[in-house]
């Protein structure tokens, strides 16, 4: 079965992760799936929102590690990029619904989104320091304007998993329900957008998203400190360790 699903009902794009034995880690092949989906949903008029899932209790363990070492990507055309581009500039409201982890972009692309509902159980973490990475998704942006300086330089210094309700209390995520209630929370919400007048809706969408600041120039800056990085010893420690299970040494 296809590791994105995508199904379109009622004005709703759904675009599920589903690689549930790797907690929904995403490949080079996942983002440019993810990538297809988000560019034809921008010139489709049937598509009013688009709506994120995970699957198997997870939302997404991020980019893929294997795929980071084997696979780094290159350029500003690769597939990850491509997927970022696409969310950073969605004119259609982005809905996501958060259960179990979200690690990484699983995390940065909430910042994207525009209504983000979380279960009880939702683990989100920024790691990429972690992992001898920078911020990517402009999220070394959006994070302190959203959240303030202090608690974005905790989550993207420390790394540290972060709950839910934190989640909620820093703005990053709307409403925290059950795991039960939270497809139907979210799905609820974007059934009433899908309903509104589509050119009202894109245009609030367009208006609320220009004191954002320069997004493409910040995900170009952290880009190029990314890719560097990714080529580095001290991040090949630090996947290499993850995979053997063992705490990474950098000397
Ligand atoms: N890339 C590749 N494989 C991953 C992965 C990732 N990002 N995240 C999880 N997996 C794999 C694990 O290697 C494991 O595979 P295995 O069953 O073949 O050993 C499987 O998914 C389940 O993960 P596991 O670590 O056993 O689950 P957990 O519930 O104990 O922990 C996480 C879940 C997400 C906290 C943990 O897997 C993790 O930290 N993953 C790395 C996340 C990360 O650093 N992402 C990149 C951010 S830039």
């Amino acid at each position: 079965m296809s590791e994105i699903l995508t199904s379109q009902a009622d004005g709703i794009l759904t675009i599920g992760f589903n690689r549930p034995d790797k907690k929904n880690a995403l490949t080079s092949a996942m983002y440019a799936a993810l990538a297809d989906a988000l560019e034809a949903a921008e010139s489709d008029e049937a598509v009013r929102v688009i709506f994120f899932t995970g699957s198997g209790g997870a939302f997404t363990a991020g980019n893929d590690l294997q795929d980071f070492l084997n696979n780094p990507p290159q350029g500003d055309d690769t597939p990850v990029f491509r997927f970022l581009r696409a969310i950073s500039t969605a004119s259609k409201p982005l809905i996501a619904a958060v259960s179990g982890v979200a690690v990484g972009v699983g995390t940065t692309m909430l910042l994207h989104c525009d209504l983000v509902y979380a279960a009880d159980d939702a683990k989100l973490s920024l790691p990429f320091v972690n992992l001898a990475l920078v911020p990517e998704a402009a999220s070394s942006l959006l994070l302190p304007a959203m959240v303030g300086y202090h608690r974005a330089a905790e989550l993207l210094l420390l790394g540290e998993p972060f709950t839910a309700a934190t989640a909620k209390e820093y703005g990053i995520v709307n409403a925290v329900v059950s795991g039960e209630q939270l497809l139907e929370t979210a799905m609820a919400a974007a059934r009433k957008i899908a309903a509104k007048p589509p050119t009202a809706v894109r245009l609030t969408k367009q208006l609320l998203r220009q004191s954002r600041g320069d997004i493409a120039g910040q995900m170009a800056a952290e880009g190029a400190h990314f890719r560097a990085q990714l080529k580095s010893a001290e991040a090949r420690e630090a996947m290499t360790a993850f995979f053997e299970k063992r705490p990474p040494k950098f000397s």
